[in-house]
């Protein structure tokens, strides 16, 4: 069968190396890709969000499955697009894919749903969310409704920033315009982040292994938030407890909720989890892959891709219920991201060193923000690559990701040396924002 994986980052060159080891796979093409996708398949110059593009493309080479990576693509109809034409692919639709795409329609699922989630507000003009803010009296985080390439989800710790971020989203369309129409205001909740992505398919969901992303840029959580500075699989946070808890509060009810809209999920249902001291939360969700967390999973996942993402292409992804195999070592992937991320980045840096980090063994560098540039490989976006590591335990993992990354070197390289730290240590409560009580609502 051709694959073809769309998207150009370190997610899709994950993807698109674990669909080229199954010996289903006559041909795995990306579109765009980056050079990492270009050394296991074909990259096709066309952009993700060119659905009619893609549409002739898969149609002309007979393309037997296409990977949606990122989000944009889903919201702009690629799946409806696609299956309009009988081309099988995998993903939600246009409707589905709300979930993400509108913070405020993902808010009033879970609502519907009972799912748990923080107490918000969801509001369409910037003097409706002020008067709100300034009648709360603890932290709160400012979403802009649409997607915003990540950077739209403004976490606060005073009302007077909960006020600037509504200006930031709705007055200045920081943003952009259809992002910023509404904002989401909810209440800050304290705990630790899980990532858990699921496949869905008809009424068959079936969790992959918890992963731990890292958003902000600096060691220690400090600094503006990141797309991701690292992940790590799986995460000890992801109890059996927290896992079930999820899987009966949230995915189940979610998905459920969705069907009664008439607008059933297929794909991946990423739940961004807080998990608190009262039980697990839901801070988003996504409706594909992670990135960074698709890279650790990826070196972890023994089964087969090809065969799990076409089963629940077909609707028989229950063949694969309790049957998905894993290497039991954890894996830890690194960013190394751009002078200036996540700020003005600087591009066209060259790279050296990424040959001799790939020779390493049980180590894969997925290529994201990369280009050729004549015979050298340049910096080309903010994150460049995801240094991705297995290892005996977490301790082996982190070392093996590390050595990795001290061979590669670029002008202004910055990366988080804490990576799967808080795998090593016990179950954090309370957190740094203890200060948060959960059970007390402030209001005024
Ligand atoms: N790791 C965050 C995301 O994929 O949105």
């Amino acid at each position: 069968m051709k694959v073809l994986v769309i998207g150009k980052g370190g997610r899709e060159h994950a993807l698109a190396w674990k669909l080229s080891l199954s010996p289903r796979a006559k041909a795995v093409f990306c579109a765009p890709g980056n050079p990492g996708t270009a050394s296991i398949g074909t990259n096709v110059p066309i952009a993700s969000d060119d659905i009619k593009g893609l549409v002739e493309f898969a149609k002309a080479e007979n393309i037997g499955l296409t990977v949606v990576g990122p989000e944009d693509s889903l919201a702009l109809g690629v799946v409806d697009a696609f299956k309009k034409e009988g081309l099988r692919i995998f993903g939600p639709s246009k409707m589905a894919a709300r979930l993400e795409s509108s913070k405020a329609f993902a808010k009033a699922v879970m609502h519907d749903a009972n799912v748990p989630t923080a107490d918000f507000k969801i509001c369409d003009h910037p003097d409706q969310a002020k008067t709100w803010i300034a009648t709360r009296r603890y932290p709160l985080v400012v979403k802009a409704d649409g997607l915003a390439a990540g950077k739209g989800v403004i976490v606060c710790s005073t009302q007077e920033e909960a006020l600037k971020a509504v200006e930031r989203i709705m007055v200045k369309e920081e943003f952009g315009r259809a992002a910023g129409r509404q904002v989401v205001l909810e209440k800050r909740m304290a705990g630790q982040e899980l990532s858990l992505l699921s496949i869905v398919s008809g009424r068959t969901i079936i969790p992959l292994e918890p992963c731990q992303d890292h958003k902000a840029i600096f060691d220690n959580d400090l600094g503006p938030n990141t797309g991701g500075m690292g992940a790590y699989c799986p995460a000890p946070l992801g109890t059996k407890e927290i896992l079930d808890q999820i899987d009966t509060e949230v995915l189940v009810p979610t998905v459920h909720a969705m069907k009664r809209r008439r607008m059933p999920f297929h794909g991946i249902l990423y739940a961004g989890i807080m998990v608190t001291s009262q039980g697990p939360r839901v801070l988003e969700f996504n409706c594909r892959m992670g990135d960074p967390e698709t890279q650790p999973l990826m070196m972890r996942l023994k089964t087969d891709l090809l065969d799990l993402l076409d089963a629940a292409v077909d609707n028989r992804l229950d063949e694969f219920e309790g049957k998905i195999d894993w290497d039991p070592r954890p894996a830890v992937c690194v960013i190394l991201a751009a002078k200036g991320y996540p700020g003005t980045i600087e591009k066209n840096s060259p790279i050296t060193g990424l040959h001799e980090a790939s020779k390493l063994k049980d180590v894969q560098v997925f290529h994201a923000g990369t280009r050729f540039d004549s015979r050298n490989i340049v910096t080309d976006g903010g994150r460049v690559l995801g240094v991705t590591a297995l290892g005996d335990d977490m301790v082996a993992a982190r070392a093996k990701a590390y050595e990795a990354v001290n061979l590669i070197k670029f002008n202004g390289m910055q990366y988080r040396t804490d990576i799967g730290l808080k795998a090593l240590s016990p179950l954090p409560f309370p957190t740094k924002d203890s200060s948060i009580d959960e059970d007390v609502d402030l209001k005024m």
